[in-house]
């Protein structure tokens, strides 16, 4: 257990708050950036005396970042597994998870391009051939010229650290984007650590690093993803199984005050017949957020809508009678 695990996010606003003003532009193209990180390899400048105690301390600051993410390279790999970075999932650490923090991860390539993320799939091996595991690396862009689909409403209700970040995000800076995108990675591991705790289908959490997710891969060993329901051309029968556990995933998390906020074919996967939800950055608080019904019931609007398409029968998936019972799991009604 890390000491300080809960500070990081707080610590790295802190720095980034006091430092603003000098953080290089984060719309720089990427290859000036990692230019400027590697400068700082070069011996120090011999007239230290005439930099400011802030202009010693940002040094450092970039110092620091070169060293975690730029360098040393393991031998083999991509960089040594982030284990010992950011903050880790629930305990007890699934068996399959590989810990030890001599693992180096291995990039295999990339799962998914989405609008606000990519996910890639990540391999976390002893260099020695020893063991290994498949992780889903989910990266939220810090510098997308396109807004943010999720921004406007879900965050109604949540409340802004400091009114120096709010402005940032509203300006859309380099700044404020790179903001936006690292809290995105804080909610969605914030959402799945929550719901893997209480047994909600959804991949397990391994750790939040920056904008960085990591999470259980959702597939067979060979790094094959398992396909999204959007994908699937059930029987009768494997539909109405699919929807009763769509029904039940649905009502776990109502049972504990949340709505997916972007439930649909395309956010579920089926792995081996099991149903796993994924995309939770804006899971919604249902009673907090004044949309909150709004949200649930156009989820539950797109699931039986999908399934009634597959061969479910109408009675069984009514998104009226549905969204009741989701209702009455959440004391609303
Ligand atoms: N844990 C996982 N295991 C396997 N595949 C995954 C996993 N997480 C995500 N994927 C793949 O990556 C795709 C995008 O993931 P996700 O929906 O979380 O991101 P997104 O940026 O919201 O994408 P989109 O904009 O397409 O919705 C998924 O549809 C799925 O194919
Ligand atoms: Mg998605």
């Amino acid at each position: 257990m890390h000491a300080h695990e809960n500070d990081t996010t707080d610590v790295s606003f802190d720095i980034y708050e006091r430092y603003a003003h000098l953080v290089e532009d984060e719309d720089a193209p990427r290859e000036h950036r990692t230019r400027l990180r590697r400068a700082e390899d070069e011996p120090a400048p011999r007239n230290r005396g005439r930099l400011t105690e802030e202009e010693r301390d940002l040094l450092a600051l970039r110092r620091a970042d070169a060293v975690s993410e730029a360098g040393p390279l393991p031998p083999t790999g991509d960089r040594w597994s982030t284990w010992d970075e950011g903050e880790r999932g629930p305990t007890p650490y699934p068996e399959w998870l590989v810990t030890d923090l001599g693992a180096v991860d291995i990039e295999l390539g990339v799962l998914k391009s989405g609008k606000e993320a990519d996910v890639h799939l990540l391999e976390r091996t002893l260099p020695d051939g020893g063991r290994s595991c498949l992780l889903a690396a989910k990266r939220y862009r810090g510098s997308d010229h396109r807004l943010f689909h999720r921004d406007a409403g879900y965050l109604e209700g949540r409340r802004m650290r400091k009114s120096r970040e709010a402005r940032a995000i509203a300006g859309r800076t380099g700044f404020g984007r790179n903001l936006i995108a690292e809290q995105w990675a804080v909610a969605e591991f914030t959402a799945l650590s929550r719901l893997w705790q209480v047994g909600a289908p959804v991949p397990f959490p391994v750790q939040r690093v920056g904008t960085e997710v990591l999470l259980e891969f959702v597939g067979s060993p060979d790094g094959t993803a398992a396909p999204r329901l959007a994908q699937l051309r059930p029987s009768a029968a494997e539909a109405r199984e699919l929807w009763r556990q769509a029904l039940d995933a649905m009502t776990v998390l109502a049972r504990h005050g949340y709505a997916h906020g972007d439930l649909s074919p395309y956010n579920v996967l089926v792995h081996d017949g099991q149903l796993v939800l994924i995309d939770l950055p804006q899971v919604v608080d249902v009673v907090a957020n004044p949309r909150g019904p709004e949200f649930l019931a156009r989820d539950v609007a797109n699931l039986c809508r999908w399934f009634a398409g597959h061969g479910v029968p109408a009675t069984d998936c009514d998104p009226v009678a549905c969204v009741g019972r989701l209702r009455a799991e959440l004391g609303l009604n």
